[in-house]
């Protein structure tokens, strides 16, 4: 196929072009500072926010899978918040836009969400899992801090934008993703791996708290499968069916990587140590208990449904430097 991928450049665009690429599709990425040269991907400059030559891109493509939009691991203060939703909001805008204006649109635009949508577990009767149809959308929760609820706000605004654009030649999916782990540098198990090497990786403010997340290469999977299936439309949860609270996530890991310890830390520490890391709270402490409705619904089977396969399996893939690991464990 031939495949765009805007803000293709970061942790999960890593994941998926090495994958796109290895099953031999042409693959497009959108940068704002296109750097590195790659053998079977081709980069094009765009800005994120304006129709420029790039959508030249996107017209006579089979899909768009956008991912663009400002870290969000950072200090949730006023400007980075800002951007965070300037970023998301007009990216997926304009990506709307150059299919708008296509003479020949992709049949497909896979648009990056988020499972944060989501209201946090501990508001609701029962603490119960939410997927796509039984979910509770979150922003008025009474159980959370009340800036927690700007993450929600970004979220909705985003899948906003894509339901808004004018494209009706074109199937339209939001990706409600949970939390990708991949060994690969700078994401976020290497970062927990990290804190639990250093004997940090212990329950926070607790551990109760619910951690969503996925597999990369499930995550690269379900997105093989929702390019294909033309009967899927709307929000698609992209999590494993094991969501798990935060002290046995730490607590597999700490298996994983064969460490003893893990200091647990309270509330505070949290924040002092996000202080010093440059990062929110937020991220560690609401409870995410998301799971995959609507890919369970269409046959998707997850390689790594549970959380200590996982881990043992994505530790292993890190500590082999001389076998990069590729979505599908080839070399990359
Ligand atoms: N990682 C996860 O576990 C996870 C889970 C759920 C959802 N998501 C979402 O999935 C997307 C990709 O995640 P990721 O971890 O790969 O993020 P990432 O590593 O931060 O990469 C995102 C990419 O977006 C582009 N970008 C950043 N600021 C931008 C701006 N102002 N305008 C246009 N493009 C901008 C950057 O590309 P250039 O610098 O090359 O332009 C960057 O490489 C993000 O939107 C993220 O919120 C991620």
């Amino acid at each position: 196929m031939k495949i765009v991928i805007p803000g293709g450049t970061g942790q999960v665009g890593g994941v998926l072009r090495r994958a796109l690429v290895a099953r031999g599709d042409e693959v497009t990425v959108l940068s704002r500072r296109p750097e590195r040269l790659e053998d079977g991907v081709r980069y094009v400059v765009w800005d994120g926010r304006t129709l420029g030559a790039w959508a030249e891109a996107v017209d006579g493509a089979e899909a768009v899978i956008n991912l663009a939009g400002r870290t969000v691991s950072c200090r949730y203060t006023d400007e980075n918040l800002r951007q965070m939703m300037n970023s998301r909001v007009d990216s997926t805008r304009v990506v709307g836009e150059a299919i708008a204006q296509a003479a020949a649109p992709p049949r497909v635009w896979l648009q990056m969400s988020t499972a944060t949508i989501y209201a946090d577990a501990r508001s609701r009767p029962d603490d119960l899992p939410q997927d796509e149809t039984t979910g509770t959308i979150g922003g008025s929760e009474p159980v959370v801090p009340l800036y927690w609820e700007y993450s929600v706000r970004i979220a909705r605004r985003w899948e906003q934008e894509q339901t808004d654009a004018d494209t009706p030649r074109t199937r339209r999916v939001a990706l409600r993703t949970a939390m990708v782990m991949t060994p690969d540098r700078g994401g976020v198990y290497d970062y927990l791996s990290w804190m639990t090497r250093l004997r940090l990786g212990g329950a926070v403010a607790g551990g109760q708290q619910y951690v969503s997340w996925i597999h990369g290469e499930d995550f690269v999977r379900a997105v093989e499968l929702l390019l294909e299936r033309d009967d899927i439309e709307g929000p698609v949860n992209l999590a494993s069916p094991g969501p798990v609270p935060q002290r046995d996530l730490m607590r597999s890991l700490r298996k994983a990587w064969g460490v003893g310890l893990g200091l647990p830390a309270t509330r505070a520490m949290a924040e002092l140590g996000a202080l010093v890391l440059r990062t929110d709270t937020e991220l560690l402490l609401k409870s995410r208990r998301v799971v995959p409705g609507r890919l369970l619904e269409a046959g998707f089977e997850f390689r790594y449904p549970s959380w200590p396969e996982a881990a043992a399996d994505l530790s292993r893939a890190r500590r082999a430097p001389a076998a990069p690991y590729g979505p599908r464990g080839q070399g990359v």
